[in-house]
């Protein structure tokens, strides 16, 4: 007898990597998505809106998605169009589905549906924390009325990818991801492991192109080309990671963790060369419960296979 599915709600701020994140969700037994909100982050809020609507209904998905709020708690922020293309799914397509967003502001779904379902829910947030951190102020309970939480943000003793210093999501919320790494129980996946264990190279991209039939390796190759080619020239090479699905791979399927370790971990909410950093105490100065769950490295094997079984068959649930 095969376990209950994971009821999960996805909090995006749906570019391509996010895409790939969903397509996850959608297309395994082992999860059932509740909904899905959209925050401020890596391109105008109202593509990446549209971006997610297409995304699900590629695989006839039909959770409703949900608008958030539509910039981060205080500071200004700048889009990754540079990564992700303009309109965030590899910068030549920008759907317009027809399909209506959810009556609820996109913060008060997120109270509303734990409030209804205690102890059932996990919160994926693959986005700037903007959505959760102002849940969290709504509903003081919120850590003891979700299952998990499970963010992609930060950059644990690892350089940043948006600044020299900071991951992108933590970057341009900073404020929001101090609230709620000091605030709610976060396992969480920051830049440093993706870079470490979710990178894919040029045989990857090769094997996908060899596949001539599959919509779903079409859509990853067309969201992915402009950071490969950004990778190509800044990075030395033809390659990409994948944080945002590395969230869902696991919660899917548990044993792609390998090893984790507990800290305090907040963020620097500061304007300046250091907004954004991610400060990580192992026990070593006391500034903390260490109640952050870091996760430290990931089966790469496994979800590398996981997400060619998506790409070409459909679901990651083939090679489990
Ligand atoms: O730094 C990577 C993260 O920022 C990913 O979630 C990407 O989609 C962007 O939101
Ligand atoms: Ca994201």
């Amino acid at each position: 007898m095969s376990p209950a599915p994971r009821r999960v709600l996805i909090d995006t701020d749906t570019a391509g990597d996010d895409a790939q994140a969903l397509l996850l969700a959608a297309t395994s037994d082992r999860i059932d998505i509740e909904g899905v909100t959209i925050a401020a982050g890596n391109v105008e809020f109202d593509r990446q809106v549209e971006n997610a609507k297409y995304t699900l209904d590629l695989v006839d998905n039909e959770t409703t998605v949900y608008e958030g709020a539509r910039s981060p708690l205080l500071k200004d922020h700048e889009f990754a169009e540079q990564i992700h293309g303009e309109g965030g799914l590899g910068g030549d397509l920008f759907p317009e589905t027809g399909i209506e967003s959810g009556e609820q502001y996109g913060v008060d779904y997120i109270v509303e549906t734990v409030r209804a379902n205690p102890g059932e829910i996990t919160l994926v947030c693959l986005a700037p924390l903007t959505n959760v951190a102002l849940a969290l102020k709504k509903e003081p309970a919120l850590n003891d009325l979700v299952d998990e939480v499970y963010v992609m943000g930060g950059n644990v003793h690892w350089p940043g990818n948006d600044t020299a210093t900071a991951e992108f999501n933590f970057w341009v919320d900073p404020d929001a991801a101090k609230i709620v790494l000091e605030h709610m129980d976060v396992t969480l996946f920051d830049w440093g492991l993706s870079v470490r264990d979710t990178a894919f190279e040029s045989a990857f991209f090769s094997m996908l192109r060899a596949e001539d039939d599959s919509a779903l390796a079409d859509f990853y190759l067309e969201c992915t080309k402009v950071g490969r080619a950004y990778n190509r020239e800044h990075r030395g090479g033809e390659r990409t990671v994948q944080p945002d699905s590395s969230v869902v791979a696991a919660l899917i399927e548990p044993d792609l963790v390998e090893e984790t370790s507990h800290s305090y971990v907040t963020v620097d909410e500061r304007e300046g060369i250091t907004r954004g950093h991610t400060v990580v105490d192992t026990g070593e100065w006391d500034l903390g419960e260490p109640r952050t769950r870091v996760v430290e490295s990931l089966d790469s094997d496994l979800f590398e296979r996981m997400m060619r079984s998506l790409l070409l068959h459909g679901t990651p649930d083939d090679v489990l």
